[in-house]
């Protein structure tokens, strides 16, 4: 295990998948989510700290958290993705790798889901893959961040 925990964050309106737009997100719960994040890190070694937040300034407090007591972060910022200048320059003060993901494929949706505020201030940015966004991004942390390669 490193010492530092991975810190796994869900913005706004994450807290109803399984039953928000299933069509889109599917029917797995934030719950699932959790789950498959700690069963993901328990085989790379690593711990994991996870939260969901509806509210910007909390999740920008969460990545104050990370900066200080984790060894990086995994940020589905969900919608504050094309809106939110904090979270992204909450993340751009981090100096550990960030991933972004997204459960649905951004790019084939709304003009608007284009643009990230986050993905030039990210390592990596994973669409498209379903829950399995979140797994990938723990695995690639686990071979990426400093020491444990
Ligand atoms: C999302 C995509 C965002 O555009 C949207 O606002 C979300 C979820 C995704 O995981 O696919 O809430 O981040």
């Amino acid at each position: 295990m490193t010492s530092k925990p991975v810190f796994v964050l869900n913005g706004p309106n994450l807290n109803l998948l399984g039953t928000r737009q299933p069509e889109i997100y599917g029917h797995d719960t934030l719950k699932d989510v959790e789950d498959l994040c700690a069963a993901t890190a328990r085989e790379a070694g690593l711990d994991v700290r996870f939260h969901q937040s509806n509210h910007e300034g909390e999740i920008v407090e969460l990545i104050h958290a990370a900066r200080m007591e984790g060894s990086g972060v995994v940020i589905n910022p969900a919608a504050y993705t094309h809106t939110s200048v904090a979270i992204r320059d909450a993340l751009a003060a981090c100096e550990f790798p960030v991933f972004e993901v997204h459960i649905s494929n951004v790019h084939r949706r709304e003009p608007f889901r284009h643009y990230s505020y986050v993905s030039d201030v990210a390592t990596g940015v994973i669409a498209g893959l379903g829950l399995q966004g979140y797994a990938a991004a723990i695995r690639a942390l686990a071979r990426i961040i400093p020491g444990r390669v």
